[in-house]
């Protein structure tokens, strides 16, 4: 995997992977909706909207690996959601498959099992359970990754991003954090990793406190090695209170956004 595109590339994660992998492939092609700053001959910006599949298209010419960052990274409204998460995503697996694009790498989220209860361990072998439109985007991402790799031979790895922060800001995230650091060492095993069909990952740190099981790490080398532990004291006391749903739940406070549930109905 020599010419990766990043969508996405002006965002928090998508800045943090500029930086991490630089100088290290023939080309990083970099896109994004706002403007981005491309540093040296193997490095290019374009702006791409991936709701526009002719930009698209031009954007995957001769690629070989897309990291597919671009979209809202937290709840919105259906209207948001809709064409920036999942059209756009739905455009960018197609424009992989018709460019010849060998490798997608799809940012997903750990708020496809957010319905989970804190009490138990997740693993990439539980039915979705989302807690918000934008989950339930993230579990289409993963469907039509599923898809274009069984139908269409692309090699696909889904990364279900905790909570990507400097350092963790809350409780919560003394389980769900990944630092900058292991975010580019887990998109760089999953670029330069040898050939995969379809993989599901757990985007996480090595935090004492983790509850998701990350299988696949090992399938493509990926050793995180900060710790949210580390942090714990910044963060202690900074929690829901028990019974909230933002307590319960893995996704936090996305599972007491809009909620009119009932949690003993919940397992
Ligand atoms: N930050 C986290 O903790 C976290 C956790 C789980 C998953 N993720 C996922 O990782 C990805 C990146 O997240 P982030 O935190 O860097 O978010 P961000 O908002 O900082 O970056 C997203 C980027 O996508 C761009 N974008 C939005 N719509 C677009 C469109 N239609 N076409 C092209 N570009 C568009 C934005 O301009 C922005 O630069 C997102 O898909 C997000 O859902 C992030």
């Amino acid at each position: 995997m020599e010419r990766i595109l990043i969508t996405g590339a002006a965002g928090q994660i998508g800045r943090t992977l500029h930086r991490g992998l630089a100088g290290r492939y023939k080309l990083l092609r970099l896109a994004d909706i706002r403007p981005v700053t491309a540093n040296g001959p193997a490095e290019e910006a374009i702006e791409c909207d991936v709701t526009d599949p002719t930009a698209l298209a031009a954007a995957m010419r001769g690629v070989d690996c897309v990291v597919h960052l671009a979209g809202v990274p937290r709840e919105g409204p259906w209207e948001a959601i809709l064409p920036n998460n999942i059209i756009g995503t739905y455009n960018t697996f197609e424009a992989a498959r018709r460019n010849g694009v060998r490798r997608v790498i799809f940012a997903s989220s750990n708020h496809v099992i957010g319905y989970y209860r804190t009490t138990q361990r997740a693993g990439i072998d539980v039915l979705p359970r989302p807690d918000s439109r934008y989950g339930v985007s993230k579990v289409f991402g993963e469907a039509i990754g599923r898809l274009y790799a069984d139908k269409h031979g692309l090699s696909v790895a889904c990364l279900r991003i905790g909570s990507f922060r400097e350092r963790p800001e809350d409780e919560r995230q003394l389980a769900t954090w990944v630092s900058p650091r292991d975010m580019v060492e887990l998109v760089r095993c999953a670029i330069e990793a040898p050939e995969f069909h379809y993989l599901v990952l757990y985007g996480v740190s090595a935090n004492a406190r983790a509850r998701w099981d990350n299988p696949a790490a090992a399938r493509i080398g990926f050793v995180p090695r900060d710790n949210a532990e580390d942090y714990a004291n910044e963060v202690a006391g900074k929690a829901p209170p028990a019974g909230d749903p933002a307590a319960e739940f893995h996704g936090g406070s996305f599972c007491a956004l809009e909620w009119t549930g009932d949690a003993r109905r919940i397992d």
